[in-house]
């Protein structure tokens, strides 16, 4: 069999997670990251893109006759990169430009959902921040405000009361807001594969979003996931394939924008059954670093053939490390020590880091996705931790409850 070159689009620790376990593929002879990191390089022949858009990845997937490519964040989809390759015919995993909305407008993203009938929070779209205010009322307290575009995770505030909501109004980017109802419950992301029509669902995964223990703090982009089997129960799966990833990927279709690529939903699991906070138009990250981690079958063979998924019964934990002053101002140039000791069974997706000289420094907020897994979750967070204790970088900081919420299943 003739294998073939894979390229991954981005350069953070989803990549990374992607590139590591693309490089395992009997399929795939080699994988090229663009730009890629200094973790990513041990998997993949990294290059810098000429340009960071549609053109500039083009021009890196002919150089390298990629032919697969997998994009990683939003940016790209949203700029058009999958309608570039597909035009040049060239395979690649992802949605449209026109598709990618679903994530990169949270008006209408809200507007689709109820068009499908997914179960959704309540919500008004007020036109501007000028006018929100008039619709606090109609959906009550605690209001949650969501900015209409992309915004790395800080476009949603949750206010407990109108003052707070007020205030938001004046932190929101200016355009249109989305007002909905809070919901109760835990958070899922569910994720899948899809072709337009079929779907391969990926195993439920949960994140941490916020920055500090309990939940507590500022939310991030995500400090931690895990993989276990156990978040969801089959019927529950099957509920959400039925309630929210068939009717969004008919629903496409219907609008004339068939959806293919990875479709990530973001769930509250309420008393009232799932409900969707937001579709992503990609993979998670965090997630896919514990969703790679844990899948036992091929992933080439899903993404070139449609193969099905299997996954390891053990347990996958990725702890992330942060930056000094993540969140918020973000440090760079700490230097990281102790990346070469990593334990066996651990693995260390880089996301944030730059080559120094012969040394390796954080370079963005979340810095190193700490992952590893175990015969029970008790035993993979253990591991996962005691392989962060062998890594040190000044102003590192990452929560020390991932996963304990999924103990409860155990
Ligand atoms: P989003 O970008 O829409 O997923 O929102 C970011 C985070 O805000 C979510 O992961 C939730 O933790 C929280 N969130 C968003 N919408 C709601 C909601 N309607 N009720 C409760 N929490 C929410
Ligand atoms: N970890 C959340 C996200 O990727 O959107």
């Amino acid at each position: 069999m003739r294998k073939i070159n894979a390229l991954v689009i981005g350069g953070g620790g989803r990549e990374h997670a992607l590139a590591w376990k693309l490089a395992q593929s009997p399929l795939i002879e080699r994988v090229y990251a663009t730009p890629g990191n200094p973790g990513i390089a041990r998997s993949a022949s990294c290059i810098k893109p000429p340009t960071s858009t549609p053109e500039g990845y083009l021009a890196v997937a002919e150089q390298v006759r990629a032919e697969l490519t997998v994009v990683g964040p939003e940016a790209p989809l949203v700029a058009g990169t999958v309608d570039l390759f597909r035009a040049r015919g060239k395979r690649i995993i992802g949605p449209t430009a026109a598709a990618a909305q679903l994530e990169g407008s949270k008006v209408f993203s809200k507007a689709f959902m109820l068009r499908a009938g997914i179960p959704t929070a309540r919500a008004v779209t007020a036109e501007s921040l000028d006018t929100a205010a008039q619709h606090f009322d109609e959906i009550g307290f605690p209001l949650v405000l969501k900015a209409d575009g992309l915004a790395a995770g800080k476009g949603v505030i949750i206010a407990p009361d109108r003052e707070t909501a007020l205030d938001a109004l004046t932190k929101l980017p200016p355009g249109p807001v989305v007002l909905e109802e809070f919901l109760v419950g835990e958070e899922v992301s569910y994720i899948v594969v899809a072709d337009g029509e079929r779907v391969w669902p990926l195993e439920a995964t949960q994140d941490h979003k916020a920055v500090f223990d309990g939940d507590q703090g500022p939310n991030t982009g995500g400090m931690g996931a895990y993989c276990d089997g156990h978040i969801l129960t089959a019927a529950q799966s099957d509920e959400i394939l039925n309630l929210v990833i068939r009717p969004a990927l008919a629903q496409m279709i219907a609008d004339g924008t068939p959806y293919t690529g990875f479709l990530y939903a973001g769930l509250m699991m309420t008393a009232a059954g799932p409900k969707v906070l937001e579709f992503n138009a990609r993979l998670g990250d965090p997630e896919t670093q514990v969703l790679m981690h844990r899948m036992q079958s091929d992933f080439a063979a899903t993404l070139l053939d449609g193969a099905p998924i299997t996954w390891r019964p053990d347990p996958s934990v990725c702890i992330v490390m942060a930056a000094h002053g993540y969140p918020a101002d973000v440090r760079t140039g700490d230097v990281i020590r102790g990346l070469s000791a990593t334990p066996p069974g651990a693995i260390v997706f880089h996301a944030g880091t730059r080559a120094s000289g012969d040394a390796i420094e954080t370079s963005g907020g979340r810095v190193l996705g700490v992952t590893a897994s175990g015969a029970t979750l008790p035993d993979a967070i253990d591991r996962a931790y005691a392989a962060v204790e062998t890594i040190s970088f000044d102003g590192a900081h990452f929560r020390r409850d991932i996963a304990a919420k999924g103990l409860k299943r155990w």
